[in-house]
C-alpha cells in the first residue's frame, strides 16, 4: 500500500468511507497505484491463483454461451477474502458484444423494470433503445442535451424485481428471467463449484464516467449460501471489497470489460462499493476484448464455428447497426450485471400481508449516494456527481 492510501486508514474509524472518498475524489484525482489489476498480475502479496472445476461445463456448452473452455480461464482469490473469486475475462472473442447489446437494447424492455419507470408511463418507456439509437449513432459520446433515455438509464431489474425502498424481493413481483443470462450464470457458478445455481434476480447498473455506487452489503436474498455473480462490460472501474465491518479497510481492484466476480461463502456478505469509473483516455479504442471480432471470416476460435456447424447458440451476433450504438455508448460508460439466487432450493417467500406491492411511482429514480458514499437509510445509493 502506498503511504497515501495507508494514511487514509490509520485511525480505523469507518476506513471504508475514507477510502471510498479517496477513490471517488475528482480534484486532484487519486493515486491508483494500489488498485489491484488482475489483468496484469505477475506476483502480488494478496493474490493467489484459484483452481476452478474444468469438468463442470463441457467445451461445447461453454462455447455455446460465448465462453472459453473453463480450463483456459484465469481465476484468482484474495488472501483474507475466502469465497471471493475473480475471473479475468472468460469470454470468447466477439461474445461480449452480445451482453452489451442485451443490456442496452433487450433487457431494459418491458416487462423488466428500470429507473425510468419510477416517473414515466409504460408508453413513454416502451422503446428506450428505439428512442435513443439515432441520436447516439449520430453524435456518439459527445455531451448532448436533451439526454436520450438510454443515457438516463441507471438500473434495470430482472426476475424477482428488487424493491429499492423495502429492500426486499417478493413472489408477486416476478417476471421471466432471461434464458441466456440464466445459462451463462449457471455455467460460471458451476465452474466455481456451485452446481445447481438458480439465477432468479438480476440488477443491472449503468454507469456514466462520473457515476459511483455507494457502500453496501447485498443481504436481501434469502439464501446466502448461494453465490452472487457480477459481470462487467465497457469502461473499467475501481471496485472496493471490504469486510463485515465498516472499520475494515477495503481492498481496491480494477474491473475491466469482460471480468467476472463471484462473491460466495465468507465474501458473500461483505461491504463493497464502486467509487469510480476509470474511463479510457478520450480517443482511445475500446478495451481490446470488445473490439475483437469473433464473427468475421478467418476466425478460428470465436463464434463463427457455432454458426457454420449449425449448433444452437445462446448468444446472437450483434448487427453492425446495433453495434454502432452500443460501442458509442460504452466508449464512456460501464454496465454491470449482478445475478442472484434469491431462494434456497425448496424455499418460499415468507407469508406476508396482502397490501398493494406495486411500484410506487412517487419514489425516486436513482439511488444516488452522497459525496461520502454513505448508505443512508435502507437504500443503496447511486451517484452521478
Ligand atoms: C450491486 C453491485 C457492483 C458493480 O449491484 O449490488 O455491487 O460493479 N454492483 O456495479
Ligand atoms: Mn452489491
Amino acid at each position: 500500500m502506498t503511504k497515501m492510501a495507508a494514511s487514509m486508514v490509520e485511525h480505523g474509524e469507518d476506513a471504508f468511507r475514507k477510502l471510498f472518498k479517496f477513490y471517488k475524489r475528482r480534484n486532484p484525482p487519486p493515486d491508483l497505484r494500489d488498485v489491484i489489476d488482475f489483468s496484469k498480475i505477475v506476483k502480488h502479496e494478496k493474490v493467489f491463483p484459484t483452481e476452478l472445476n474444468p469438468a463442470a461445463v463441457s467445451d461445447a456448452e461453454a462455447r455455446r454461451a460465448g465462453l472459453r473452455p473453463i480450463r483456459d480461464w484465469t481465476a484468482f482469490g484474495l488472501h483474507g477474502y475466502p469465497g471471493f473469486i475473480f475471473i479475468s475475462n472468460p469470454f470468447l472473442p466477439g461474445s461480449q458484444q452480445h451482453w452489451v447489446r442485451q443490456c442496452l437494447k433487450t433487457y431494459p424492455q418491458k416487462p423488466n423494470v428500470c429507473n425510468l419507470d419510477m416517473h414515466m408511463t409504460p408508453t413513454e418507456t416502451q422503446d428506450i433503445w428505439g428512442s435513443s439509437a439515432d441520436a447516439l449513432r449520430k453524435t456518439g459520446s459527445r455531451v448532448r442535451e436533451p439526454k436520450t433515455l438510454l443515457e438516463k438509464l441507471r438500473w434495470v431489474t430482472l426476475g424477482y424485481h428488487y424493491n429499492w425502498d423495502t429492500k426486499t424481493y417478493s413472489a408477486d413481483h416476478y417476471t421471466l428471467f432471461p434464458s441466456d443470462l440464466h445459462s451463462i450464470s449457471v455455467h460460471v457458478a458451476s465452474a466455481c463449484r456451485f452446481p445447481g445455481f438458480n439465477a432468479e434476480a438480476g440488477i443491472l447498473n449503468y454507469y456514466r464516467s462520473d457515476s459511483s455506487l455507494g457502500i453496501h452489503v447485498d443481504e436481501s436474498e434469502l439464501d446466502h449460501t448461494r453465490p452472487l455473480l457480477s459481470f462487467s462490460f465497457g469502461q473499467s472501474a475501481v471496485f472496493l471489497l471490504g469486510g463485515t465491518q465498516r472499520e475494515d479497510p477495503p481492498t481496491a481492484m480494477y474491473m475491466h470489460s469482460g471480468d467476472v466476480m463471484v462473491m460466495s461463502g465468507h465474501s458473500r456478505l461483505l461491504y463493497h462499493a464502486v467509487p469510480r469509473v476509470v474511463p479510457a483516455p478520450k480517443g482511445d479504442p475500446l478495451h481490446p476484448s470488445l473490439e475483437e471480432d469473433g464473427l468475421g471470416p478467418g476466425s478460428d476460435q470465436g463464434l463463427a464455428q457455432d454458426h457454420t456447424q449449425g449448433e444452437a447458440t445462446l448468444i446472437q451476433p450483434v448487427s453492425e447497426e446495433d453495434w454502432a450504438v452500443c460501442s458509442r455508448y460504452i466508449e464512456t460508460s460501464r454496465v454491470n450485471m449482478t445475478i442472484r439466487q434469491v431462494l434456497g432450493s425448496g424455499q418460499a417467500f415468507p407469508a406476508m400481508d396482502t397490501t398493494d406491492k406495486r411500484i410506487d411511482a412517487g419514489h425516486t429514480d436513482g439511488y444516488h449516494d452522497n459525496q461520502e458514499g454513505e448508505n443512508v437509510g435502507l437504500k443503496r445509493r447511486r451517484s452521478d456527481s
